[in-house]
């Protein structure tokens, strides 16, 4: 047994009587806040926020998650002032480059979903060496959403396809569900099942609209700096107490559950 499996075997033990979600995501929110009352400037939240991200890729490696997509730039935060785009665009960079030897070396897969065109050809090359360099890693997908909107995401989806349908790959009569959703950005991953919104406000900002058709929600008051492992615990065993029913009775899901019941 490696260093992984121990962790592995020691926490399968821990999470024996927890529903752990294959896919959480989560909008990394409240950083300039927590910078505010400590009377800094917001970028200084927003370094403070890289800490927390290393402590959920960990909570998330170590107990069983399989994805983990975080939102780390909206397309609308373009329209920040400019000093803190420009400091939230170095720091994407600076992390990148510090972070993807230790995800490769943990087996972890690196992967970044949003619309790359207005990035520097620097970052987007960066980029695409770490997704290449990690592709076949399996213990975990850390999925990071940069400058990606919900409603684009779907758009492009609707573009590619048409492409498809024009190229005679694809005919009108074939599209359902399941083949739109092989042409969104998270095609490749499991279907959400938890989306943590940190910071204290209920929305998705234009987050994974399409994806979280069956999610469960988790809101904390929390600031993104804080969002520890412990917080990240707490969120997992919120949802495992949840009963999802997908549109069934509570007594059709009790059935299902006690014929698969483990503890
Ligand atoms: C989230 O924190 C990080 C990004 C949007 C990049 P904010 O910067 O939105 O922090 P608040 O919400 O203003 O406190
Ligand atoms: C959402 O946070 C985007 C990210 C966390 C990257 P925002 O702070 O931009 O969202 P709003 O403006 O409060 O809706
Ligand atoms: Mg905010």
């Amino acid at each position: 047994m490696d260093v992984n499996d121990l962790a592995d075997h020691a926490n399968n033990k821990e999470n024996a009587c927890i529903k752990v979600p294959k896919h959480v995501a989560i909008i990394m929110d409240g950083n300039g806040r927590w910078a505010q009352v400590r009377g800094k400037r917001r970028t200084f939240g927003h370094k403070a926020g890289v800490e927390a991200v290393r402590a959920s890729v960990k909570y998330a490696r170590e107990s069983g998650i399989q994805s983990l997509t975080l939102f780390a730039f909206s397309s609308e935060n373009w329209k920040r002032p400019q000093e803190e785009v420009g400091v939230l665009m170095d720091l994407f960079s600076f992390v990148l480059k510090s972070e993807v030897k230790r995800l490769h070396k943990n087996d972890i897969r690196f992967k970044v979903i949003g619309d790359l065109s207005p990035f520097s050809a620097s970052l987007q090359k960066k980029i695409k060496q770490a997704e290449e360099l990690t592709q076949n890693n399996q213990a975990l997908t850390v999925n990071i959403a940069a400058n990606y909107g919900g409603r684009w995401d779907i758009v492009n989806a609707a573009k590619r396809l048409v492409e498809e349908v024009q190229e005679a790959k694809v005919k009108p009569s074939d599209i359902d569900e399941s083949l739109f959703d092989s042409f969104v950005s998270t095609a490749d991953l499991p279907d959400l099942d938890l989306l943590i919104r940190t910071g204290g406000d209920h929305r998705i900002s234009n987050f994974l609209l399409w994806q979280c058709a069956y999610a469960e929600f988790y809101f904390t008051d929390t600031l993104w700096p804080d969002f520890n492992e412990d917080a990240f615990r707490a969120a997992v065993e919120d949802f495992s107490s949840r009963q999802r029913r997908f549109g069934l009775t509570g007594e059709q899901i009790m059935t299902s559950e006690s014929e698969l019941q483990a503890c």
